[in-house]
């Protein structure tokens, strides 16, 4: 049965195609418009994600902050539940309804950090990893699926765009590009083992728009892709 989870990736790159400077500074590298943008994605996508590296680096808050707007419900991959307990996203659980998933075997120590995420209203899910840090991107969406949630908005960083891009489970792109250049720098999307052109992840264009000085390219998934 084709999954009913809607993937966008978005996220905001330099002309030369980074996410974050060397050191994984990444604030801000687009304009006012671009981050009311994300807002705006935020307000439409019923979840937000991101991965364990983003909250330890960035402490992100990953609320919609427009006016008169609910936040989605916060997805965060963590496999050895590195998030720190006193990040935004935990100190603000109880408020906005907000998910980690790890493994089966870190949950299963139940040690303190355990009853802690628990004890802050933080929802612990297990899943199955496929190699060490990479939990099962589909049995996420499965979860997500089964707690009703039609729309997923995945932000970053760099790691979690690969991976879903390279599990061919990216329905949209929304690319965000400034002008700005970094130089050496965390790429949007790591190694995908693409040897061959032929072998290229490949979109269709939607629309190109201005976001300020910033330029919105948004695509879809072509049809053939794997
Ligand atoms: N420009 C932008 O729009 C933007 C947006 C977001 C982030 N960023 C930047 O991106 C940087 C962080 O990127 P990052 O690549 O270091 O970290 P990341 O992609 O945010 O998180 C990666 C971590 O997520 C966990 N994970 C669990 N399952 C995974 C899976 N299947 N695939 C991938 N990751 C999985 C792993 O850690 P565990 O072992 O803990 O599970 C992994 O190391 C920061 O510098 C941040 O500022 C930029």
């Amino acid at each position: 049965m084709p999954r009913k989870v809607k993937v966008l990736v978005s996220y905001a790159q330099s002309l030369d195609g980074h996410v974050a400077t060397a050191t994984g500074a990444s604030r801000w590298i687009s304009g006012p418009e671009s981050l009311e943008y994300a807002h705006c994605l935020r307000r439409e996508n019923e979840a937000i994600l991101v991965g364990s590296g983003t909250v330890v680096r960035d402490n992100p808050l990953l609320t919609c902050r427009l006016p008169g707007a609910r936040s989605p419900r916060r997805v965060l991959l963590d496999s050895g539940l590195r998030i720190p307990l006193g990040s935004q996203v935990v100190q603000t659980a109880e408020a906005v309804p907000t998910v980690i998933f790890t493994t089966a075997q870190r949950l299963d120590q139940r040690d303190e950090t355990v009853t802690r995420f628990e004890q802050a209203g933080v929802i612990l899910r297990a899943v199955p990893s496929d190699t060490p840090g990479q939990l099962s991107l589909s049995a996420v969406l499965d979860t997500l699926e089964a707690d009703g949630v039609t729309s997923l908005f995945v932000e970053g960083g760099s790691r979690v765009i690969t991976a879903f891009l390279k599990a061919g489970l990216v329905d949209e792109w929304h690319l965000v590009m400034a002008p700005i250049i970094i130089g050496a720098g965390i790429p949007a999307v790591g190694d995908l083992g693409v040897r061959d052109l032929a072998e290229a992840y490949r979109f269709e264009t939607r629309s190109v728009t201005h976001l300020g000085e910033d330029l919105l390219w948004k695509l879809v998934r072509r049809q053939e892709q794997r």
